[in-house]
């Protein structure tokens, strides 16, 4: 009796060495496995961050409503706005909001389907964010440059200027910016101008 006593006793210390001697030797792997995973995940998350900013995220996250967006961003078509912008670097958050709360709002839209798109497949909104304020925003364009700058634009007589003429208080930038679809010249409903290049005629 008393040697069986001691068998499970013995059994016990054995058992309660091995874990002992297990976690020991978990302990370094531990370490060396949290070691890995934090940079694993910082390299991830730098890599996430930076996909976060750029094209190819909106269209990955948000599917068939974006994709028109990103293709025209690579386009290179001369008569949508988004292509110079694209040109000089910029990504579609240097100009949409970046906040969570609107990049959920847009999620939210896109998940519940409430949204709608045109023929052409852009979104249809009310209203445009394209304005003179948007424009010319710190570290964007600053207005008298550009009335200065297009006087007698795409080699049109002096006389005519887009943004100086009988129509500005009629017209707004987004009668004839497009940033995404191609840009209208609004004065070529009346008068028979030049139209930069890639640009359509507004018609009548
Ligand atoms: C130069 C600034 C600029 C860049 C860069 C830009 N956008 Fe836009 N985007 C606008 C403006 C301004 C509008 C308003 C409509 C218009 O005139 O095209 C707009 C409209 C939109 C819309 C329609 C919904 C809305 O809020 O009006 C979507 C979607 C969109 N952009 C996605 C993108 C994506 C995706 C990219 C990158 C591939 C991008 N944009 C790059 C300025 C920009
Ligand atoms: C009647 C049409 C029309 C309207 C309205 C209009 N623009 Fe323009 N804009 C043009 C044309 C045309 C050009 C020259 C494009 C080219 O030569 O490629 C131009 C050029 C520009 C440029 C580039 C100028 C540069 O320095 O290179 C900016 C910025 C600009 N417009 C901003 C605006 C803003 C902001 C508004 C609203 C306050 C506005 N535009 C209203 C037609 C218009
Ligand atoms: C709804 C038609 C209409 C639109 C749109 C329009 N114009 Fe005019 N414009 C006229 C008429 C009509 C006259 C006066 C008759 C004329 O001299 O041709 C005129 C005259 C002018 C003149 C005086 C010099 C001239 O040619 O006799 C200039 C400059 C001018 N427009 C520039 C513009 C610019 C720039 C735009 C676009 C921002 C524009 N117009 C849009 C109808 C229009």
């Amino acid at each position: 009796m008393a040697e069986e006593d001691k068998k499970p006793v013995a059994g016990e210390e054995a058992s309660a060495d091995a874990p002992a001697g297990l976690s020991r030797l978990s302990k370094n792997k531990k370490l060396t496995i949290a070691v890995i995973a934090v940079a694993v995940l910082a390299v991830l998350g730098i890599g996430l961050w930076s996909w976060g900013t750029s094209p190819s995220f909106c269209s990955a996250l948000c599917h068939s409503p974006l994709d028109n967006y990103v293709a025209g961003y690579y386009e290179g078509d001369a008569g949508k706005a988004v292509t110079v912008h694209a040109k000089a670097g910029m990504s579609c958050l240097d100009c949409h909001d970046r906040s969570t709360a609107r990049q959920f709002g847009e999620f939210a839209h896109w998940a519940t389907d409430s949204y709608q798109v045109d023929e052409e497949g852009f979104l249809v909104k009310d209203g445009s964010m394209l304005t003179k304020e948007f424009c010319t925003r710190e570290g964007c364009h600053v207005w008298e440059n550009v009335v200065d700058s297009t006087w007698g634009f795409a080699g049109n007589d002096e006389k005519y200027n887009p943004h100086a003429s009988h129509q500005d208080a009629a017209i707004t930038c987004s009668d004839c910016h497009k940033v995404h679809r191609t840009s209208e010249l609004y004065c070529a409903k009346c008068h028979n101008m030049e139209l930069p290049e890639g640009w359509v005629a507004t018609s009548e």
